[in-house]
């Protein structure tokens, strides 16, 4: 049997292996990303950025409670000038692909940062319409309207010539299957599985206030890993371009079962914060031990494994 491998082809992009950054848990600089590429990711993902610089929520906007962590940043970032100029230093001297992350405050807005963003050749675009921190700002998320979602994807597709796009879901309106739909249809070509769930709010006792500045935020962490597979296990269902299975994944165990629900890569966020940027590289061993125990050569072997009746 030769070494397996866990070499991974997303939409035409090569990843050493199916692990990718989550959005937003390392900003956009080319040094913090290069930091995760070198510790073993197979793709990074930049924090979500817009036309214009945002400040972001005041603090405290981000608290671990225990069994994952809660969040309202509210999408601060330094605008599309300078995540574009970060998407080129990366590239210069990292081989390891980078998901340029975007989101806007209109339909318009979307296509005119994909625009921006590809010219900086990113290997894959994700559209954030799906950050649950951002409603009194932004208005309603845009996936929470198929018809809106899917203008937002045929926007950032014409605007990102060659680039495959991906659409970032959550499971924050209830209709999964149909949004992924909308955006499959509208052309995306693949999905993004799960953003932040909720939103939630965590209560400070001593104080008796809710501990974020913004009272509610996103939920991510373990305790949001069988939502994410179920999510994962749904969208396959309903569509056939790949999916990044992403949400409380912290173990090569929690990988598989993303892979066994059919994602074709694996996003990593929240556990960076509890393990360091050591994790990818500590569920890349377990993933490459659970093949070799297995005598499997390669992850397709496993993909969507569990959808068989
Ligand atoms: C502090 C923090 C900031 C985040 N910022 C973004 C963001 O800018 N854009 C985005 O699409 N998702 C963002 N997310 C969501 C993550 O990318 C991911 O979808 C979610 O946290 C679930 O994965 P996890 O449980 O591995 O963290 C953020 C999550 C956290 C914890």
């Amino acid at each position: 049997m030769p070494h397996p491998t866990l070499v991974t082809d997303l939409c035409g992009v090569r990843l050493e292996n199916p692990l990718v950054l989550a959005s937003g848990i390392l900003g956009v600089t080319a040094s913090s990303l290069l930091r995760v590429a070198n510790s073993g990711a197979g793709a990074v993902t930049t924090k979500s950025f817009s036309v214009d610089e945002r400040p972001g929520h005041k603090g405290p906007t981000i608290l671990s409670f225990g069994a994952g962590l809660i969040n309202a940043v509210g999408l601060s970032n330094p605008g599309v000038d300078a995540a574009v100029a970060e998407i080129r230093a990366y590239k210069a001297i990292s081989r390891t692909p980078i998901v340029a992350s975007i989101f806007g405050r209109t339909v318009d807005e979307f296509g005119a940062v994909a625009e921006r963003a590809a010219a900086a050749h990113p290997d894959l675009i994700e559209v954030n319409v799906s950050c649950p921190n951002v409603a009194a700002e932004l208005g309603t998320p845009f996936e929470a309207d198929p018809a809106t979602l899917a203008a937002v994807t045929r926007k950032v597709k014409a605007a990102a010539r060659s680039v495959p796009v991906s659409v970032k879901l959550s499971t924050n309106f209830g209709f999964l299957a149909r949004a992924a739909q909308a955006a499959a249809d509208a052309g995306a070509d693949l999905l993004t599985a799960i953003n932040t769930v909720g939103p939630g709010i965590v209560i400070d006792t001593n104080v008796r206030r809710p501990v974020l500045a913004n009272v509610t935020g996103g939920v991510s962490g373990r305790a949001i890993l069988p939502i994410a597979v179920r999510a994962v296990f749904e969208i396959s269902r309903a569509v056939r371009i790949p999916i990044i299975g992403t949400g409380g994944v912290a173990s090569a165990e929690d990988a598989l079962q993303m892979l066994m629900a059919g994602a074709t890569a694996v996003g990593i966020g929240s556990a960076v914060y509890d393990h360091g940027v050591e994790v990818f590289a500590a569920v890349g061993r377990g993933l490459t031990a659970y093949l070799e125990r297995e005598g499997l050569d390669r992850l397709d072997s496993i993909r969507g494994a569990a959808h068989v009746a």
